[in-house]
């Protein structure tokens, strides 16, 4: 029996770190999220690019069910590929938990976001920095997780744009207006530039799930790293409270 994957929204009080394969070694994958969830990784945050929707092209639904053994913590799988509903079917057999894309990728939103959970698997919007927030409106009941992107999206290793700060403020808000509301809880991650030395401010923002590619895999040791980022998120708390 595979081991059970914790559900997504068990640890809502706890914010999550996902670190992204992106900048793992890919040579040596099954290793590498091993050692990320050991060093105590919440999720593993999966970017698929198609070298047409973004610049670059990584990984698919079979490397996501060569990894989906190694760990017992949710794949995170962040679409860049255009279009975007004939690769669900295949990432939720994969052992996909969460699938994220972009509202500009694919033609009928709405319709994407159903097949993604009639699949069984948690669904997000991704939105590029100079994107508005507006494809959130009316489709807040069918969304389980917002991502907002810190950086374009591509590649690893970039800057963080600070003007994500204003946009996670708004997210926020919307987000917690619709919970207010009775509405079903929506996790709100960012990815792009997550760094030590910027996360409290990112946290102190509204963001409750942080994805990590460089800043992580880029060191020699996951845990210290993990636990850095755990520290400062600590700090944008107390600052925030
Ligand atoms: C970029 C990807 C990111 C990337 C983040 O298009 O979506 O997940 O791996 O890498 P860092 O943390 O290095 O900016
Ligand atoms: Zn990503």
């Amino acid at each position: 029996m595979p081991p059970e994957i914790p559900n997504i929204m068990s640890s809502q009080a706890r914010c999550r770190i996902a670190p992204s394969i992106l900048s793992a070694d890919f040579a040596r994958l099954g290793e590498e999220v091993r050692n990320v969830v050991d060093a105590g990784a919440d999720w593993i945050h999966f970017d698929v690019m198609d070298n047409h929707y973004v610049p670059n092209l990584t990984i698919g639904p079979m490397v996501c069910a060569a990894i989906r053994p190694h760990v017992s913590v949710p794949i995170d799988v962040h679409l860049m590929v255009e279009p975007v509903d004939e690769l669900i079917p295949m990432f939720a057999k994969a052992g996909a938990d969460i699938i994220t894309f972009h509202p500009d990728a694919s033609r009928h939103v709405d319709r994407t976001l159903s097949l993604i959970r009639d699949h069984g698997c948690k669904a997000g919007l991704v939105f590029n920095p100079a994107e508005s927030l507006s494809h959130m409106d009316y489709v807040m009941d069918k969304l389980d997780l917002v991502l907002l992107m810190s950086v374009n999206p591509g590649f690893g290793g970039q800057s963080f744009l600070p003007a994500t700060l204003t946009k996670l403020r708004q997210a926020r808000a919307r987000i917690d207006a619709w919970t207010a509301s009775g509405g079903q809880p929506i996790l709100l991650e960012v990815d792009g530039g997550v760094k030590p030395d910027n996360i409290a401010e990112i946290r102190r923002a509204g963001a409750d799930t942080f994805v990590a590619g460089s800043a992580i895999f880029g060191q020699p040791d996951y845990k210290q790293v993990i636990e850095a980022l755990r520290s400062e998120i600590a700090k944008g708390e107390s600052l925030q409270a």
